[in-house]
């Protein structure tokens, strides 16, 4: 069960919003103009309703008529790409006629599944910060396009982190709802992972919780979210925002979806009474997925966790958990001068323990050396394939242990590629 808010109300929800999904049999792609007037103009009926109830103008206005157009050239490039890679594709030619067709008459085209697929993927492997880009090929894609409501796109988040969690073997998964249309905005997901741990600001600037989510934690509440627990790991909402409604929706996302790891550490039984804990996995959820042309701005997507994201960087940085002169004390560091490598020491116990709870807990988890090795090997292997792998070293480069891995010792092209995940900033964002 997902609940929501609305105008400050909690609401209960069971079943997705069945509007502008294609009827059964019918293929987007074949038709798009039937389906994106469809679209169109059940939802522009449901804004003018809903504005003249509530005598307000939209949250999100109406895109300017040219956002949301794919450009031709990058909807060419994009078959290009597809149908050189893929022998299965059939003939370019017929297909990029009928593209180029779509766009001049609607300003837009729909991708059939199996290039929504290889797009998803392509995007991955194109990620010039993402060291775990091996298995971009076993990428699982779901097809959520016909959905573009805020609660659609709740439920459906939710089943994404339970199909993706399992029983703690993640499974990378990526769902792709409605994309932009011209004049049209798809659904946009405020929170940047669908799992995110809510940073409260006290009177005296200090922050419970993630300082990272300070920000959205007072949208939140500012939106109607009562708050949790008050504890510095308590899940914030998902807060949603879609064409049809004034005001961005909060779901709260169910418990039994949210795989968390208690921290323990394998020679130490009191770093578990530090109250540490992490979620499994990272579904990032604020980037736009590009792909030929067409932004889909809701597209949450997850890989499964390296360790040092956790242990170096989000317990340790000192704008998020901070956890090191904690750790350094309880080890009985001598913490008086910075060169007894107290803060290093400490740093590599931290992440002894990540590694060690995540594998206790049955949960994928990688370590940096073993990732290391792998982005090594799929460098090679896209260089044997005859393509560049665009990276850029400062985030490859793990922030533990750096030249002990051999993405250290060498240079990659940091070139930007498409298909592509990219920040797309909207007006509308935290604007509340
Ligand atoms: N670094 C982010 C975090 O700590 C997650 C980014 C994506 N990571 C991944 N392994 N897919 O939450």
């Amino acid at each position: 069960m997902v609940f929501w808010m609305r105008s400050r109300r909690l609401f209960s929800f069971s079943e997705p919003s069945p509007a502008f999904r294609p009827s059964p049999g019918e293929d987007p792609s074949d038709d798009l103009p039937a389906y994106a007037a469809r679209r169109t103009e059940g939802g522009k009926r449901r804004l003018d309703d809903n504005r003249a109830a509530n005598g307000v103008s939209p949250a999100i206005p109406p895109m300017d008529q040219r956002t949301g157009t794919a450009d031709p050239a990058e909807a060419e490039k994009f078959l290009r790409l597809f149908h050189e890679e893929d022998p299965d594709a059939g003939p370019l030619e017929p297909r990029l006629r009928q593209v180029l067709a779509q766009i001049s008459r609607y300003g837009t085209y729909t991708h059939t599944p199996e290039e929504l697929t290889y797009g998803a993927r392509v995007a991955w492997r194109n990620s010039n910060r993402c060291i775990g880009r091996l298995y971009w090929q076993s990428l699982r894609v779901r097809d959520l396009r016909s959905v573009d409501s805020a609660e659609g796109v709740a439920v459906e988040c939710v089943n994404h982190l339970r199909e993706a969690t399992g029983s703690g073997r993640i499974r990378p998964t990526i769902t792709v709802f409605a994309p932009d249309l011209p004049g049209r905005p798809g659904p946009k997901i405020w929170n940047e992972q669908l799992i995110r741990y809510a940073g409260y600001r006290t009177r005296d600037g200090a922050v419970v919780g993630d300082a990272r989510n300070a920000d959205l934690t007072a949208s939140a509440m500012r939106l109607g979210w009562a708050g949790g627990r008050g504890s510095r790991f308590d899940v914030l909402p998902l807060v949603v925002e879609d064409v049809h409604r004034t005001s961005p929706l909060l779901a709260t996302i169910p418990g039994d979806a949210i795989l968390e790891v208690p921290l323990v550490h394998p020679a130490y039984p009191w770093f578990a009474r530090l109250g540490l804990r992490w979620h499994a996995v990272p579904v990032i959820s604020n980037m736009c997925l590009e792909i030929g042309g067409i932004c889909y701005p809701c597209a949450p997507f997850n890989g499964w966790y390296m360790g040092t994201e956790i242990g170096a960087r989000n317990l340790a940085d000192e704008d998020r958990y901070n956890q090191l002169p904690v750790v350094a004390e309880r080890l009985g560091l001598d913490t008086s001068n910075e060169r007894t490598l107290w803060k290093d020491h400490a740093l590599v116990e931290l992440n002894v323990a990540v590694l060690h709870s995540f594998e206790q807990a049955g949960v994928t988890i990688t370590d940096h050396h073993t990732e290391s090795r792998r982005f090594i090997s799929h460098v090679e292997r896209e260089e044997r394939a005859g393509r560049v792998c665009p990276a850029d070293w400062s985030w490859i480069v793990p922030p533990l242990s750096g030249s002990l891995t051999p993405v250290f010792h060498r240079y990659y092209d940091d070139v930007q590629m498409t298909p592509a995940f990219v920040h797309h900033s909207r007006k509308s964002e935290y604007d509340w």
